[in-house]
């Protein structure tokens, strides 16, 4: 009888560090959000790299200008608070379509950290 509570109580206690174990690989891999996320720190690096070839420099793709602050910001695709914003709607990654943008970035965070943008830091500057 001993014996076999010490059995299941070891195969309890592998389990849990098992469990723990993948939990802690998973949160180092999605990085959490910033506190704040702005335009300066998080989400230009984002658009010079993947979106503006399109929205700017070779090609300027429904007048939509992702080049600076001040265009992104006068855009009616960007609206401050607005978690229906048309920019989040074509990101959205639960809608990829051939007309969504969300195959022009990298993960799901990415994604996040412009909704974390757009909806609560309201478009901050910096
Ligand atoms: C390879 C070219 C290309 C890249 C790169 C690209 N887009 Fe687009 N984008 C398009 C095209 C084409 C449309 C029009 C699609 C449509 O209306 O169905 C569009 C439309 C949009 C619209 C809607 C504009 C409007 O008012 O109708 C937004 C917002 C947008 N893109 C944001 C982005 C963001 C943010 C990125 C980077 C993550 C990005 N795009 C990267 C080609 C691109």
């Amino acid at each position: 009888m001993r014996l076999l509570s010490s059995v299941i109580i070891g195969t309890v206690l592998l389990f849990s560090l098992v469990l723990y174990g993948c939990v802690d690989i998973n949160s180092s891999m999605t990085e959490s959000l910033p506190d704040r996320v702005t335009y300066v720190d998080h989400i230009k690096p984002i658009f010079d790299r993947q979106c503006i070839r399109c929205h700017g420099v070779d090609e300027m793709i429904k007048d939509l200008d992702l080049r600076s602050y001040s265009s992104i910001h006068s855009s009616d695709d960007f609206l401050p608070g607005d978690a229906n914003s048309f920019a989040l709607l074509k990101l959205k990654p639960a809608d990829v379509s051939i007309r969504s943008m969300y195959i022009y970035l990298n993960d799901v965070r990415q994604y996040d950290l412009i909704y974390q943008w757009i909806v609560v830091d309201s478009l901050a500057e910096e």
